[in-house]
């Protein structure tokens, strides 16, 4: 039998190649230069499966040119490249690689969260510039993790990881305000109090935002959110850009609205709005919360795995939308 033609849209593991070549025809991206549009497109021409990463995006218009796809394995837990309701309207499978990168991402969230609250980042750069010269009672005093108020924006798998650590290593008050509750068995493990956004944003010394990103989250946090927060908060970002409106957390931060923040993602990214890049207050990472080698290489090998189940007639392994299966394998 032919092996049906692939197209990874990215660099990625050369082991991650290989195993891909054994079930499939495949074209690799291997410059790693950004396909997108119309050059995704043409790539895709005669393709029945990608593997893509979170900033390729699958949107209706490559739909509508490549008739032959019938399935994208993202190599990401967060699907917001993919327009869902037009693959499903052209049967093409949606994969996401969820799980694998909960406890790397989680501990990355609160990497963030320590580097913000204790002023790491900004420290260095002190250090570096050649201005450390003395001690003084307050240098880069920052605000405490143990014993504080941790809110949590958004409690799935990653919300919970951080739940989990802040409770259990910190000993900080959990609180959370998400589309739906917890079950009280879970919300009593990772003593875990269901609030109000409101009260969330008002009580919390730290607050991580860990949903998704989409339509109704764009701009979740935005001038009027910021102004209810605490003047000596810490705000978290290791979502999405977009759910944060990162002009109104640039003049927050340079206004003291907030004490400081922790941006793994941004509007826009790889830009950076301009005024995050200038006001000190802030910790900037460029979106490497799961950037473990272990973690990227399990990411890899499930959108792999994917690729291989679906398009080898045993159907996919994480399905963004359960239905999707029987419209696609129809195609
Ligand atoms: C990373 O942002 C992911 O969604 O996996």
């Amino acid at each position: 039998m032919p092996k049906p033609h692939i197209l990874v849209t990215r660099a990625v593991f050369p082991e991650i190649i290989e195993k891909l070549k054994l079930h499939f025809e495949v074209e690799a991206n291997t410059d790693d230069v950004e396909w997108q549009g119309e050059e995704l497109v043409r790539r895709l021409q005669g393709k029945q499966g990608a593997f893509t990463t979170g900033g390729v995006k699958i949107d209706a218009a490559v739909l509508a040119g490549c008739p032959e796809l019938k399935i994208c394995a993202n190599m990401a837990v967060g699907y917001n490249n993919f327009d869902i309701e037009a693959m499903t309207r052209h049967g093409v499978m949606a994969t996401n690689a969820p799980d694998v990168l909960t406890e790397t991402t989680a501990d990355f969230g609160f990497a963030l969260l320590m580097a913000t609250a204790r002023r790491v980042t900004e420290s260095e750069h002190f250090l570096r510039r050649g201005e450390w010269k003395t001690w003084r009672y307050d240098m880069f005093a920052g605000s405490d993790v143990h014993g504080s108020t941790l809110g949590i924006l958004g409690m799935g798998r990653i919300g919970q990881g951080i739940a989990r650590r802040g409770a259990l290593g910190f000993g900080m008050k959990v609180i959370y305000h998400n589309r739906s509750r917890l079950d009280a068995g879970i919300e009593a493990e990772l003593k875990a109090d269901y609030v109000s956004k409101e009260a969330l944003l008002k009580s919390a010394d730290h607050l991580v935002l860990v949903l998704p990103y989409s339509p109704s989250s764009h701009h979740a946090i935005g001038a009027a959110e910021l102004r209810q927060m605490k003047p000596t908060a810490t705000l978290i970002n290791i979502a999405r850009g977009g759910i944060v409106d990162d002009a109104a957390l640039a003049a927050a931060l340079r206004e003291r609205t907030i004490s400081a923040a922790g941006l793994d993602v941004f509007e826009g990214e790889p830009s950076v709005h301009p005024e995050l890049l200038t006001v000190p207050n802030v910790v900037l990472t460029p979106h490497i919360a799961s950037a473990t080698i272990p973690t990227r290489l399990a990411m890899a090998n499930l959108a792999a795995d994917n690729l291989i189940s679906f398009l080898g007639g045993k159907g996919p392994l994480t399905p963004i939308v359960p239905v999707a299966p029987a419209i696609a394998a129809s195609k």
